[in-house]
């Protein structure tokens, strides 16, 4: 186990923990809906994966039943695999536009894609940033937990200050991805991620968890010192703009309740 320090002033976080993953997704889209009603403009960024999946429901039943605006919205793409992008099946930012963006009829220049194509990955995440930072920063990351701790495809290892870049996927997430390709060997090796840092630096930072799977990863994460091997564990040096929402199950091993 690699320390980044002895002892960290992490702050208070809010930590809901709430019935099932019901009314763990209604927090989530509760919580996308507090900023854009705050500021309709913002940057925010959403995750992929099963988890966010009911907030995803109902954020779209919200927009067609006309409570919630999205038209102003700017969505910034957490992750995708190195060299698959959008007309890739497989792609993260393909998923989103399934899942979320194109149900939501979020307009398509306020989805700002990461680069994971660009023929020059390092320059290009670096544009992403400077993207970024033009619309005012991020407003709001709502952001997932791998098995291994990774946040985004921030895998062990990448540290709290790091930004967009590209990085080398662990076997654990290449396993975790598995169901979503034809076949193991077609699994990509790298992938482009937001940074940690950059996602820590968002006003507001929702980390939504759910089932008992990933209870010992949440425990890892909320009660052991920060460090390297578990990214989410970066995540509550965020203080009070760290709202962290876990159905029970995924609060399951916490100790200090
Ligand atoms: P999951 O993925 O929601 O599919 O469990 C979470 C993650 O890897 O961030």
């Amino acid at each position: 186990m690699q320390w980044i320090c002895g002892r960290i002033d992490v702050g208070t976080y809010t930590l809901s923990v709430v019935e099932d993953y019901l009314e763990l997704s209604n927090q989530a889209a509760d919580a996308v809906q507090e900023t854009l009603e705050r500021r309709p403009d913002a940057a925010i960024t959403v995750p992929t994966g099963q988890t966010p999946l009911g907030m995803y429901r109902e954020l779209v039943r919200r927009v067609e039943n006309g409570t919630l605006d999205v038209s102003r919205v700017h969505i910034f793409c957490l992750d995708d695999y190195l060299g698959q992008g959008r007309d890739h099946e497989a792609s993260l930012t393909r998923w989103l536009y399934n899942e979320f963006l194109t149900p939501a009829g979020i307009p398509d220049e306020h989805i700002h894609q990461i680069p994971s194509t660009a023929s020059d990955p390092t320059a290009a995440a670096a544009r992403y940033e400077a993207e970024l930072e033009a619309l005012g920063g991020l407003e709001l990351a709502v952001v997932g937990l791998g098995p291994n701790g990774h946040v985004a495809f921030n895998e062990p290892g990448s540290a709290p200050d790091s930004r967009t870049r590209v990085i080398d996927l662990t076997e654990e997430s290449r396993q975790q991805s598995a169901a979503y390709w034809q076949g193991e060997a077609e699994i990509p090796h790298q992938a482009m991620t937001m940074g940690l840092g950059t996602i820590l630096s968002a006003r507001k930072i929702v980390l939504i968890v759910s089932g008992e799977d990933k209870a010992e990863i949440v425990r890892r994460s909320l009660e052991d010192e920060p460090t390297l091997d578990v990214p989410g564990s970066w995540l509550r040096q965020a203080g009070d703009r760290l709202h962290v929402i876990l159905d029970r199950a995924a609060a399951g091993a916490l100790t200090a309740r």
